[in-house]
């Protein structure tokens, strides 16, 4: 950034030199803050109408201060606009550069405003439109995840507990599981926007203003549904930036579970999923690897969106009422979390479009080879009337004698299951079947296909309709 002190343009006369040059540097927000300029001009647009609208500027000096800061969104945008680091931040950024084309009138922006008021209220405009944003890319990712359940209603995937074999699942239900947590997350990012969108603008530095300013008008031209009610919780208050940083942080947990387990899958000892070319990478020495980078990246990235989260409360949590200028290091981190967790969403959603092909061979062989169909046996003795708790020690004696000889729950014959139980039947060999032992599954909210077949339609109604 340009180097050039100029400072003494804004500082009141109370100043006689300007800044050492490398605290001039330390203290600057404009190499990060240049980030909000669009927000920062809206909001001064709205307080110029409100200024006019109450009579405390004309509308002839109104309609100047609008031009001058439309010429500046302008400017910016062909690039003629370029704060230097004298500037300090992009507020001090904008004024001075509406003054230079305005002369006196310019002069006129800033009253009954103060820059802590105007800096929480550009940081709740943008983070308001990141998290619109963001909400439609989550969505995105939700209907990849759905178009591969809508596709393995009847695939089966060995489940785990504690990573051992539990008992088979229908793919479907596997992969919807995901598309629930995202939506508890796009619903925590509503509530979140809630509290984002409350107007401070109007507190001024900390006490509210002598001017005869309308807080609601400058409210309702933003489009907050409503202003803070004390002028001192509206500067102090960054509970909203803690909470979206948390639920970003809880979004993360659930990319990083899911990449964990695309990880898990590709590897040549679970072979569920292969990664297509355009999502994989090799390695610079083995050629015959092919690397998982991208889950791997999104699980990796989930520990700076947690610093972030971390950086945030504790530089809050010392902080006097009102103003501290420790608040301006709520920029990078917010900042860096939007990009982080809109960048791991997008990648998400482009290895469920383009990335992961399910191996229905590999999955098929997986849930015909184990003892996951155990608790369907003891299930089977339940219905015809042995107590659960017998069952269940009947079935653990079979599943030794199965390790013992090296077979499967469906290799024995019926005589030795009629040694197990009188009771046992022919038919009990079709209860073994991990298709049938999936179809059994039928409580609500269970992996049985007709209840995993509803919940397709109910969230191809949620995420398909427009
Ligand atoms: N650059 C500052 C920030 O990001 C803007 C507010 C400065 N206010 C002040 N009183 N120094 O927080």
């Amino acid at each position: 950034m340009v180097h050039i002190n100029i400072l003494a343009e804004v500082w009141s006369e109370r100043f006689e030199e300007g800044l050492n040059p490398a605290i001039e540097q330390f203290n600057a927000s404009i190499g990060f803050d240049i980030t909000l300029i669009q927000e920062d001009l809206d909001g001064s647009l709205a307080h110029t109408k409100m200024l006019a609208s109450s009579g405390i500027i004309s509308s002839e000096e109104a309609k100047q201060l609008e031009d001058g800061l439309e010429q500046i969104r302008e400017e910016f945008a062909l690039g003629s606009f370029k704060p230097v680091l004298a500037d300090e931040d992009i507020h001090f950024a904008v004024e001075r550069r509406l003054i230079k084309l305005l002369g006196p009138v310019g002069k006129k922006l800033h009253t009954g405003r103060s820059r802590n008021d105007q800096v929480g209220c550009d940081l709740r405009l943008w983070l308001r439109r990141r998290i619109d944003e963001l909400d439609k890319n989550i969505l995105l990712m939700q209907r990849s995840l759905f178009s591969h359940a809508d596709n393995h209603l009847y695939t089966l995937i060995p489940g785990y507990t504690h990573l051992q074999r539990a008992q088979p699942l229908s793919l479907a239900h596997h992969l919807i599981a995901y598309i629930e947590m995202f939506q508890r997350d796009r619903d925590r990012f509503k509530e979140v926007r809630n509290r984002v969108n409350i107007s401070p603008l109007g507190a001024a530095a900390l006490a509210g203003t002598s001017v005869p300013i309308d807080r609601r008008f400058t409210a309702s031209e933003l489009g907050f549904t409503k202003i803070y009610a004390n002028s001192l919780d509206a500067v102090s208050d960054r509970d909203f930036a803690v909470e979206f940083a948390s639920t970003s942080s809880l979004l993360m947990v659930h990319l990083s579970r899911l990449s964990e387990e695309i990880i898990l899958w590709t590897s040549e000892e679970f072979g569920f999923v292969s990664l297509t070319d355009r999502c994989a990478t090799g390695s610079s020495l083995m050629p015959q690897k092919k690397n998982p980078d991208v889950p791997e990246l999104i699980r990796g990235k989930t520990g700076r969106v947690f610093g972030n989260l971390q950086a945030l409360l504790t530089m809050i949590k010392g902080l006097p009422l009102a103003y501290n200028k420790d608040f301006q290091e709520d920029k990078e981190a917010i900042f860096d979390t939007v990009h982080t967790v809109n960048a791991c969403v997008e990648a998400m959603t482009i290895l469920f479009e383009e990335g992961v092909k399910f191996r229905e061979d590999r999955l098929n062989a997986a849930v015909h080879s184990d003892f996951s169909n155990a608790t369907d046996v003891a299930d089977y003795l339940v219905a015809k009337g042995v107590p659960f708790r017998e069952a269940y020690q009947m079935v653990g004696s079979i599943v030794k004698t199965c390790l013992k000889e090296r077979v499967l729950l469906k290799d024995l014959t019926i005589d030795q299951w009629l040694e197990v139980s009188p009771l046992i039947d022919e038919d009990i060999y079709e209860r073994l079947a991990p298709k049938h032992v999936v179809a059994s599954r039928l409580s609500e909210g269970g992996t049985g296909f007709k209840r995993v077949s509803e919940q397709l339609t109910s969230w191809r109604n949620q995420l398909l309709s427009p």
